[in-house]
């Protein structure tokens, strides 16, 4: 395909989906049952209309932004995904390239194909580690003490996911790593393959080795742990958000998981001010599922988050072409947030308010 043509996120979702074997797209594109969450997500930003303000003397656009004290270049950051080698051969230190080339965050998925030792020594900072709660806790905190050796600057810890949601599409297709891709941070650790089982091999493995009875005291014990500041990712709710960040997250991250875990959960464009009103005076509140043009973006920050992590979309960089694609579909979502807040009438991001969804 003429690369001329990737015009927007859904032009390279199409491009991935046309060079990537059907069990990989499947895994990177599919939600959990009926798949209603993850199309909310991205329904839920359409629906949301732009109230722009004219002749608001907007020139040169500035949309640089901390995360948890930490520069980057714009409010969109890479979401942890897992098994970037099934979308190219470099896998994550491709990814962790691009997005330093970007100038934003990089967050590496506890279940990377690569060892988290080698892409964040080739990742620019800030560098974030997700973390999976093993149901031994030797495990666990062996890799937060990898992560913290290694450069990593939060610790990402995500919630919503004390057992696989079912995606049925892994389940028809048998989902699996092939041979010689691991689950590579867990290999010394013995848990870098999944069961060879009928059905969604990841799923048997989230099952056998992942922690189900996850609780505050986990949020409480990682807290004590680790130096590093905590996210806590996979939130919902405005109680759930204020009460992590009074067990001490520094950040939130609104998620569903991109709609692969609970569905009929809500999109998180409908969850996210409800979060931002209990919680938002006591951490930074960040947002993610179906954020696909500039736009979207602009209105989370409108709804009052502080950033956006983007799961999807630079998966199918990923496939179409390695770092390179990573890149462009990062520079794609600048560019439209860019000519977003021009159109709105917004400089700065400080300027993007409630105020643009609300005709009053
Ligand atoms: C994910 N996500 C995820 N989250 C996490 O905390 N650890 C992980 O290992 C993964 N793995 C993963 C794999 C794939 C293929 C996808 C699509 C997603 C969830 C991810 O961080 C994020 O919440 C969503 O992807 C956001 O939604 P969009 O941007 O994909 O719509
Ligand atoms: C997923 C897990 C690995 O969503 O987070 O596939």
């Amino acid at each position: 395909m003429d690369s001329d043509l990737l015009l927007n996120i859904d032009d390279y979702a199409r491009a991935a989906r046309a060079r990537t074997a059907k069990d990989t797209f499947d895994y990177f594109e599919g939600g959990a049952l009926d798949e209603i969450t993850l199309r909310e997500n991205t329904d839920g930003w359409s629906r949301l209309k732009l109230y722009y303000r004219v002749l608001a003397s907007v020139g040169t656009r500035d949309m640089r932004t901390t995360v948890l004290g930490q520069q980057v270049s714009m409010p969109i950051v890479v979401a942890p995904t897992a098994f970037h080698k099934l979308a190219c051969e470099a896998g994550e230190i491709a990814t962790a390239h691009a997005a330093k080339a970007a100038g934003t965050l990089f967050i590496l998925s506890s279940l990377s194909n690569t060892a988290m030792e080698s892409v964040f020594a080739q990742a620019g900072s800030p560098r974030w580690f997700q973390l999976y709660i093993y149901k031994d806790r030797g495990i666990t905190l062996e890799l937060v003490r990898r992560a913290e050796a290694a450069g990593a600057e939060a610790i990402v810890l995500t919630v919503d996911a004390p057992g696989l949601g079912t995606r049925e599409r892994d389940s028809r297709n048998s989902f699996r790593l092939p041979d010689g891709l691991t689950v590579e941070n867990l290999a010394p650790l013995g848990k870098g393959n999944m069961p060879d089982v009928e059905g969604s091999g990841l799923a048997a493995y989230v099952k056998a080795n992942l922690k189900s009875d996850l609780g505050f005291d986990d949020l409480d014990w990682l807290c004590r742990s680790t130096r590093l500041p905590v996210v806590v990712k996979g939130v919902c709710r405005g109680d759930d958000a204020r009460k992590a960040a009074e067990h001490g997250a520094k950040a939130v991250v609104v998620s569903n998981h991109g709609g692969r875990q609970l569905d009929t959960a809500p999109a998180t464009s409908e969850v996210l001010a409800h979060v931002v009103d209990a919680a938002g005076d006591r951490c930074e509140i960040h947002v993610d599922g179906g954020i696909r043009r500039g736009s979207d973006v602009l209105k989370a920050i409108a709804l009052g988050a502080r950033a956006v992590l983007v799961g999807r979309p630079v998966l199918w960089g990923l496939c179409v072409d390695g770092e390179q694609g990573v890149m462009n579909v990062l520079e794609i979502l600048r560019r439209e947030l860019d000519e977003a807040m021009l159109l709105c009438g917004c400089t700065r991001l400080e300027d993007i308010g409630k105020w643009v969804l609300d005709p009053k």
